[in-house]
């Protein structure tokens, strides 16, 4: 790793065995992109790739010069960087290179969750200070390059040197022009209950986003967008990652030109955002995530998934075997009481599950979701003894115990509300939209953060706490804080989101001990920002495996199996209705952190039997589900897309944990082939099927030895016939185990 300068041409090379990502003064001092992609040699110049008749040009009109971070008005007719209102109300910048400098590590952003380094000598980060030789701005442009990751962490500081204010309206957090657009732009769409859907489309001329104005990132898009060759497969080809670790507003872009150029950037979404910088104050943007992969969509999610596992989460369970959970929410909504939650989680110890989670309904009076939220006292009436007693009685019988909140929000019919109401959400001349009968609590408010810490340190103080499930079930309308001036109102959904990192910061330090989950009503808020505070996230609220099939499938291009709450729930399940075999709940289950979400009271024994099959199971290969590499074989978003096929490989490639899901059976089909990926060629592995269900029959390749060349090579061979008879849904699952 290392980043080259060299003053005599005017250009960085910031490079390592896998990337080179080349940025350079051009002759007028602005900062051009040369190159990013594979590692190229170091004390050489790649000047002459972009082109000479781009240099001098005083007048860049039209002209598609690759810059590295751009703005508008002089003749870059395409998307900007930077859009910043001087005091003067123009808005026309030309930022020139002033000097550099290079430093070990990596510095944290003020306020933002950013990946990080634990010794100097992991990283480097080059910052290049950019001025404005008429407008009194500077901007620092932040690149990190890590010594073994395909990756090149970028964020912004734009600073007012002047003794006006001005208004920054666009601050990016990365820019990159490509010198072409032969490719396809990849986005994670969706919607609740349908989170994360991969949509693959060729680049054309114009514009064409992702993005969100919710003030969370959002069920609709993840922070994430790759681009990649129309050939590019899981297993080959090129792909390009942007990945913003932001969790409020965003947009992720890319416009073609008509020189067939291509422009990507990611930050804070423009709509509606204003920043005004007063004299000598400075605004830190997010911070955005370019990785590069030669070997396919495959080769990007190992980058993300590495990076973001062991640098972007943090604290005691970063590393840590997450554990097997059993949540109430499916298996009583609201109406429980202390012996019900007992009795469940009983039947739940006794098949092995690990922890117990209080989902919603614990506190205030709410036995719905009309009231309560905001009021964070237990309801004794369904808990007499409190959470304490219930907590202590849970550990008793050998459980840990956890809980659910929802901090952000309030229920208009709440004691918080009622005392004050201001503390919501809203303009106050106009209605307040509710949403799931719910305010969301103006977190830009420093009191309002200030009171949530105590309340909730309280609860998680007052009993045997291991875990929480912090909840986010509605996005902000009518953006607003009554303690904002009118001129910085642009402001405050950056700041919402700002309150909101610092409660978890503040929590998440004072709790260190505790397992931090993050929702959204499922993945509404599943992103690169909320990890470094929650190791993971509640992936869907769609519990159902053929569902989660998709689901945890496009989840999984940017975000790890550890990242990845996926549970077992009652059929028929309570989103889509759909009976699938419990073997086939928990095959889907398997593949991140497992756990449970129904009433296990109500399994008959052979379930109950087989429930604990399933929790012996996963956690005799916990750590190959959880931490393992996550290989996608078969897209449910291709082909007859009715079936899927994915494995877990461990860092040694000792051993393997391979699934096939049958959605809809076939008649009448024959052999088939499956071919792995990420095994040791020159091992011979033990393959075996596994089956949670003992009725289930046994594949034909139970237990036996194959080499890795062949199963890489030729594939699994498993009888697809087999599986026409055995109905819709099935799943199958391998384990291969170097002998
Ligand atoms: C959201 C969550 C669910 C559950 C409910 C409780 O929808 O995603 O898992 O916690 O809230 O109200």
């Amino acid at each position: 790793m290392a980043i080259e300068w060299s003053a005599e041409v005017g250009e960085f090379h910031l490079r390592n065995d896998l990337v080179s990502y080349v940025v350079r003064v051009l002759e007028n001092n602005w900062l051009g992109h040369v190159y990013f992609g594979p590692a190229l040699a170091g004390g050489k110049s790649y000047g002459h790739l972009v082109p000479g008749e781009f240099y001098g040009f005083s007048n860049r009109l039209g002209q598609p010069v690759p810059l590295e971070y751009p703005s508008g008005g002089a003749g870059d007719y395409r998307i900007p960087a930077l859009a910043i209102e001087l005091p003067n109300g123009s808005g026309v910048l030309d930022l020139q290179y002033k000097s550099h400098r290079v430093t070990h590590g990596k510095p944290s952003l003020a306020g933002l969750p950013a990946t990080y380094v634990e010794v100097g000598g992991e990283a480097e980060t080059l910052e290049i200070l950019m001025g404005d030789h008429i407008a009194d701005i500077e901007v620092r442009l932040l690149y990190t390059i890590y010594r073994d990751r395909p990756v090149v962490v970028r964020s912004a500081r734009i600073a007012n040197t002047g003794k006006s204010p001005v208004i920054v309206r666009c601050a990016m957090s990365a820019s990159l022009d490509i010198p072409d657009s032969e490719l396809q732009l990849l986005t994670l769409s969706g919607e609740w209950a349908r989170e994360c859907h991969v949509e693959r489309l060729d680049l054309r001329p114009g514009r064409q986003s992702v993005s969100s104005s919710r003030g969370a990132s959002g069920h609709q898009h993840n922070p994430f967008v790759a681009l990649a060759r129309p050939e590019t497969t899981e297993a080959t080809g090129e792909a390009i990652g942007l990945s913003l670790a932001y969790s409020g507003s965003f947009v992720a872009e890319a416009e073609v030109e008509a020189f067939g150029t291509t422009r990507l950037r990611t930050g804070i979404n423009p709509d509606g955002f204003s920043w005004l910088l007063d004299a000598g104050d400075e605004f830190t943007t997010p911070e955005a995530i370019l990785a590069y992969s030669a070997g396919g969509l495959g080769g990007l999610s190992d980058a993300y998934h590495s990076l973001f596992r062991e640098r972007m989460v943090r604290g005691a369970w970063r590393d840590r075997a997450r554990p097997v959970v059993i949540n109430n929410w499916e298996a009583t909504y609201f109406d429980f009481d202390e012996p019900k939650l007992l009795a469940i989680a009983n039947a739940a110890k006794d098949m092995g599950v690990e922890l117990f989670v209080l989902d919603d309904g614990w506190f205030g009076r709410r036995n719905d979701d009309t009231t309560s939220l905001g009021d964070w006292q237990v309801n004794l009436a369904k808990l007499p003894g409190g959470i304490e007693s219930l907590a202590r009685q849970i550990e008793a019988i050998g459980m840990r115990f956890g809980i659910w909140i929802e901090p952000e929000m309030v229920s208009g019919r709440s004691d918080l509300y009622a005392e004050h109401p201001d503390w919501a959400i809203g303009i106050p001349s106009r209605p307040h939209t509710e949403s799931r009968n719910q305010l969301v609590l103006d977190m830009s408010r420093p009191e309002v953060v200030n009171h949530l810490f105590d309340v909730l340190s309280t609860v998680l103080g007052s009993a045997p706490i291991s875990y929480v499930k912090w909840d986010m079930n509605r996005n902000i309308t009518e953006p607003f804080s009554t303690t904002l001036p009118a001129w910085r109102q642009g402001e405050f959904m950056h700041r919402y989101i700002l309150g909101v990192y610092e409660l978890y910061d503040r929590l998440t330090k004072a709790f260190p001990g505790i397992l931090f989950e993050s929702c959204a009503g499922g993945g509404g808020r599943f992103d690169p920002g909320m990890l470094a505070f929650a190791p993971q996230a509640w992936t869907s609220d769609n519990t159902d495996a053929i569902e989660r099939l998709k689901i945890q499938w496009g989840t999984s291009l940017v975000y790890p199996l550890s990242s990845m709450a996926a549970h077992v729930s009652a059929v028929p399940n309570h989103q889509v209705g759909r009976v699938e075999p419990l073997s086939t709940r928990a095959a889907v289950a398997f593949f991140g952190v497992f756990g449970y979400e129904l009433d296990p009271t109500k399994l008959s024994p052979e379930e109950r039997a087989e429930v604990a099959e399933q929790v012996t199971f996963y956690k005799k290969w916990r750590d190959l589900f959880q931490r393992g590499r996550f290989v996608r074989l078969r897209s449910p978003f291709e082909g007859e897309r009715d079936e899927v096929a994915w494995m877990t490989v461990a860092a040694d490639a000792r051993s393997a944990i391979v699934a096939h899901y049958r959605i809809l059976s076939r008649p009448n089909s024959g052999p088939q082939r499956l071919r792995l990926r990420g095994l040791d060629p020159a091992a011979t592995y033990r393959v075996a099927t596994w089956s949670s269900d003992a009725q289930a029959e046994d594949a034909p390749t139970t237990a036996v030895d194959l080499g890795g060349d062949e199963l890489m090579a030729a594939g699994l061979v498993f009888e697809a016939s087999r599986e026409s008879t055995e109905g819709d849904f099935r799943a199958r699952l391998y384990v291969l185990e170097a002998i």
